[in-house]
């Protein structure tokens, strides 16, 4: 952090006093909303993008070098770069790939329940999505399913940490070094997630991350890609900065290649402007010091959940942390056995009429959606268990924010709902 010396004392006293008081944290059951995600910023990134601000150095900087330091080191990877948001994080991860590794016509492997920006960069590098299907006890890429997809065409797969629950990256990471596969992980749901103690984001070529808003930390917008290459690297900072080469480590070498182009102005690769602010930076710094804290308050609210929920076995298949990972829990998801009496759409309704907000799991079966429609996508199989999750999943919130009188309210109404059809 810096010393924030263009922030008088007054006004950060001030704005501490702002934040305790905030009401929004007192929870009254049936009258308050039980929200999806809550505010995971305070004082300290408020004062140090005010010092940003004061300072006028708003575009990426410091701030955001240090934040991408601070993130390599808690992931585990020796780099990381910042961009605006996790979406620009795929398509970066994707154009990284592109040339050496995926080349036209060939394709990429993702999940169908995953996330739209988990598809549509694939197009970007002219490559062909081909969508596997899930398991719906853990929500994330189904390895037999993985390996029936895979062709002499399979450049890479993107896999897809669903809702905070790490793939199975022992038998996935030996499929692709047995067919030269490629892994981007699209950690944007796992922050902090584990497999067998290594941190999602560490395991493949490049991971990526997403601190939007709801997410378990946010820098308003943004994201991050990590990798332990400097050459994806390299195409990272180029590719968020217009494609010139003032960030890049191998500058000099290009440099000398044109001595004729101002340095400044030199242009390398195709890039875009997907750079971060200094603002998202300043709070990137701050809210990587809760995150610890705030994954603990999510596992324990998932534990309570799942203890008073393992009696409705029969009615709802429920999400539990497999013991060699640590699910940073994204949300609570529940969903409903075929065999239930109920319907969704009936849980949805119930639930919402007790104030609960409830959501669908991420895009459903993105097969299913009109925007598919417009793209050449291969399908492996009937994808039967993203069409379950698609038709009896929701998920209703599970945040830093919550605790047992939430926990508690949320699992009342459940009962609640379950005994009507008693
Ligand atoms: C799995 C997954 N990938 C990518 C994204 C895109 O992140 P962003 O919203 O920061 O663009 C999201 C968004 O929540 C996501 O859930």
């Amino acid at each position: 952090m810096t010393d924030c010396n263009d922030v008088p004392n007054s006004i950060e006293e001030e704005i501490r006093t702002v934040f305790e008081n905030r009401s929004d944290d007192e929870f009254q059951p049936g009258e308050t909303p039980v929200r999806l995600s809550s505010p995971t910023y305070g004082t300290e990134e408020v004062i140090e993008s005010l010092d940003s601000l004061l300072s006028t150095w708003v575009t990426m900087g410091e701030k955001v070098e240090t934040f991408e330091g601070q993130w390599a080191d808690y992931i585990g990877t020796n780099h990381s770069t910042m961009v605006n948001s996790g979406s620009s994080a795929n398509l970066l991860a994707l154009k990284a790939l592109e040339g050496d590794i995926i080349k036209p016509g060939d394709e990429v492997i993702v999940p169908a329940v995953s996330w739209s920006t988990s598809v549509f960069p694939i197009v970007d590098v002219n490559a062909k999505p081909v969508l596997v299907d899930v398991d719906p006890s853990t929500y994330t890429i189904d390895v037999e399913a993985f390996k029936e997809a895979v062709t002499d065409d399979t450049a890479a797969v993107v896999l897809v940490h669903l809702l905070g629950n790490p793939c199975e990256m022992g038998p996935i990471m030996d499929i692709c070094k047995e067919h030269d596969i490629a892994v981007i992980e699209d950690s944007c749901e796992a922050h902090g997630a584990e497999y067998d103690g290594q941190k999602v984001g560490s395991f493949g070529d490049i991971g990526t991350f997403s601190f939007f808003f709801s997410h378990h930390i946010s820098t308003i917008e943004g994201g991050m890609i990590t990798t332990d290459s400097e050459e994806y690297l390299d195409r990272n900072r180029a590719g968020r900065a217009h494609g010139w080469v003032r960030e890049m480590e191998s500058k000099d070498e290009y440099v000398r290649e044109s001595p004729e182009i101002d340095e400044r102005y030199l242009f390398v690769s195709h890039g875009y402007n997907l750079r971060p602010t200094e603002i998202q930076g300043a709070f990137g710094i701050h809210q990587l010091n809760r995150l610890e804290k705030f994954i603990d308050i999510r596992r324990a609210n998932a534990r309570k959940l799942n203890a008073e929920m393992d009696q409705f076995d029969d009615l709802f298949d429920i999400l539990h942390e497999r013991p060699d990972t640590r699910c940073s829990w994204f949300a609570y998801p529940i969903l409903i056995r075929d065999e239930a009496p109920f319907t969704q759409d009936e849980l949805r309704e119930h639930l919402e009429s007790k104030l609960i907000e409830t959501r669908p799991i991420l895009a459903g079966n993105l097969a299913r959606q009109p925007a598919l429609k417009q793209i050449d996508y291969r399908q492996v199989g009937k994808l039967e268990d993203a069409d379950l999750i698609h038709e009896n999943g929701l998920f209703v919130g599970n945040h830093h924010k919550m605790g047992d009188a939430q926990i508690e309210y949320i699992l009342e109404s459940i009962e609640e709902f379950v005994s009507e059809y008693a």
